[in-house]
């Protein structure tokens, strides 16, 4: 599966959103997330990210790999909603995600 990373967090530039075709990038609070059963490994959305948090997972680097089990597991209460469409803004984050200090840039 694709695994979105710490990149991402306080960015969510979200132009990933509109490349998925289905519709498997959830938006939580500070950071969006690839909900790793449903993505079909299509990788439409690695290459439009501006700040490159998008991976594949073998290819994740190693000081972000929690993000993969982070990705997995911010759907353990959602489940599998099959779209990100009709949740919406979820507005919360994975507590590794909501511990980190905010971006300052
Ligand atoms: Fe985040 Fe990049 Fe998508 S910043 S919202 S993963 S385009
Ligand atoms: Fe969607 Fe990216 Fe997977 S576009 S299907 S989340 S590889």
């Amino acid at each position: 599966t694709y695994v979105i990373a710490e990149p991402c967090v306080d960015v969510l530039d979200k132009r990933c959103i509109d490349e998925c075709p289905v519709d498997c990038i959830y938006e939580g609070d500070r950071m969006l997330y690839i909900h790793p059963d449903e993505c079909v490994d299509c990788g439409a959305c690695e290459p439009v990210c501006p700040v490159e948090a998008i991976y594949y997972d073998t290819d994740l680097p190693d000081q972000w790999s929690a993000f993969q089990d982070a990705n997995a597991e911010f759907f353990s209460e959602l489940g599998t909603p099959g779209g990100a469409a009709k949740t919406g803004r979820i507005g919360r984050d994975h507590p590794m995600v909501t511990a980190l200090p905010p971006r300052s840039e």
